[in-house]
């Protein structure tokens, strides 16, 4: 099971190389010594992952090619769709219009879009926001695995299940054997080539999870995504230190009174710092909010989705609040799938080119058919938790997780069908937030 498709260097200028997949070109950030013309490379996320084999590549790139093409011309067909000439709606349809010519969103028509509430109006949003990520994305999308490592979580977040809050939850702390042995069946046995690793914050120290990484970066060839809450800008140079190269940390709101509310003790600025700290230093940025908190208005959402962007993230990672009984939150009303859905599509208006948006396990927990209405509302991105079974119902952020017994093969199998019907290539082409715009170009 492949979720990237080899790529032929064609060229190499200092960092960056330049890859062809069926006569497209991206542009990825190399890291590999001797790296030269012709060889054949694997990337996500924009980052080179590793050389394989001319015989190899050519092997995958065979059984490829044509599914490479027929998902294509899926998906182009099913995003047929003219939405400058939509009657319905012509507010959108002009939206829609400069967006595609590059212009940004303003705050009061994000506002607008997230207000619709007819049908029909909804229908031409989300058509929308498909016809946008298709223009700019094209039909790639991601399939990161996550591995919950530990639940043991120092934090007292209001909503949270794994939080101190919560004693009854028995804790776990996978061991370092336990996390290289599920990295090595995610990578080796089902081809993941990008992983999260994730856990409560304070469950391991900086320096056990540097050795960790250090490790996994030694044995597999994966971009590791990590997310452990907030470890300093020293844990975080060091953790870039040892390999890793992405950071998932949600700023949860981006309202700092809400924050401070539902975080005790906490200030929002921190965390942004934090995140910001993390770009700076060369991370990938999966950043993003709660939609649905308790007194949360439309114009904290608006401000969510600018405040995403404005942190340069290279994917959006927004999903419901679903309350957890042993949470002060307990009796919070979880939003509309319908909310959810305006939010990702609006997602996709405001960070129409740079951002990949993620349809998230808990929008799935909210909605049975949250992935595939996700996919066709702007989303081109999900995660597949390769958490090993016998602790996945334990990391219980949020009651009855969706996916939370099934295996790592029956995730698969249900994602590959799903993007097979919707004409997407599970497969992450290469490109970056920073290198989109120079792509582009190509
Ligand atoms: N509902 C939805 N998402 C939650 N998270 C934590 N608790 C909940 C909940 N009750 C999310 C937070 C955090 C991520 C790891 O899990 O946004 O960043």
């Amino acid at each position: 099971m492949c979720y990237a498709i080899p790529g032929k260097v064609e060229s190499v200028e200092a960092q960056m190389v330049v890859v062809d997949y069926f006569g497209e070109k991206k542009k990825a950030r190399n890291e590999l010594p001797n790296l030269a013309v012709g060889d054949y490379v694997y990337a996500q996320g924009g980052y080179v992952i590793t050389k394989v084999s001319k015989q190899e590549a050519e092997e995958s790139l065979s059984g490829w090619k044509e599914l490479f093409f027929s998902l294509k011309d899926t998906d182009d067909q099913l995003v047929f769709f003219a939405p400058e000439n939509s009657a319905v709606d012509r507010r959108v349809a002009r939206i829609v219009k400069e967006v595609s010519q590059g212009k940004e969103i303003s705050p009061d028509e994000l506002k607008y879009l997230i207000q619709l509430s007819d049908e029909s109006q909804l229908d031409i949003l989300f058509k929308s926001a498909n016809f946008l990520r298709h223009k700019y994305h094209g039909n790639a999308c991601c399939v990161h695995g996550i591995i919950e490592i530990s639940n043991n979580c120092r934090k007292q977040c209001g909503y949270c299940g794994i939080s101190i809050y919560n004693r009854q939850l028995k804790r776990y702390r996978m061991s370092k054997p336990e996390i290289i042995a599920a990295v090595e069946e995610a990578v080796n046995k089902y081809g993941f080539k990008a992983l999260i690793l994730q856990s409560g914050e304070g469950a391991y120290s900086v320096a056990e999870l540097a050795d960790i990484i250090k490790q996994i970066k030694q044995d597999f060839s994966v971009l590791i995504f990590i997310s452990f809450g907030e470890i300093g800008q020293q844990g975080l140079a060091e953790l870039y230190q040892a390999g890793a190269r992405g950071l998932l940390m949600r700023f949860e709101t981006s309202n700092p009174d809400l924050y401070r509310k539902i975080h005790p003790g906490q200030e929002l600025d921190s965390r942004l710092e934090e995140i910001r700290q993390a770009y700076q230093m060369g991370y990938l940025i999966i950043t993003g909010a709660l939609i649905g908190l308790p007194a949360q208005t439309d114009n904290d959402i608006i401000n969510d989705i600018l405040l995403a962007r404005t942190l340069n993230a290279e994917m959006f990672s927004f999903g419901p609040f679903i309350a957890h009984a042993q949470t002060p939150l307990a009796a919070a009303v979880p939003p509309a799938e319908e909310k959810v859905l305006k939010v990702l599509a609006a997602a996709r208006f405001a960070a129409a080119r740079e951002a990949k948006i993620l349809v998230t396990t808990g929008f799935e927990t909210l909605s049975s058919r949250a992935r595939q209405k996700g996919l066709v509302s702007g989303g081109n991105s999900v995660m597949l938790n390769v958490t090993p079974l016998r602790y996945r119902g334990f990391y219980a952020i949020y009651p009855n997780r969706a996916h939370e017994s099934e295996t790592v093969p029956e995730q698969i199998d249900e994602t590959v069908k799903l993007l097979k019907s919707l004409g997407r290539a599970p497969t992450d082409l290469g490109v970056g937030v920073v290198k989109q715009k120079e792509a582009s170009k190509l």
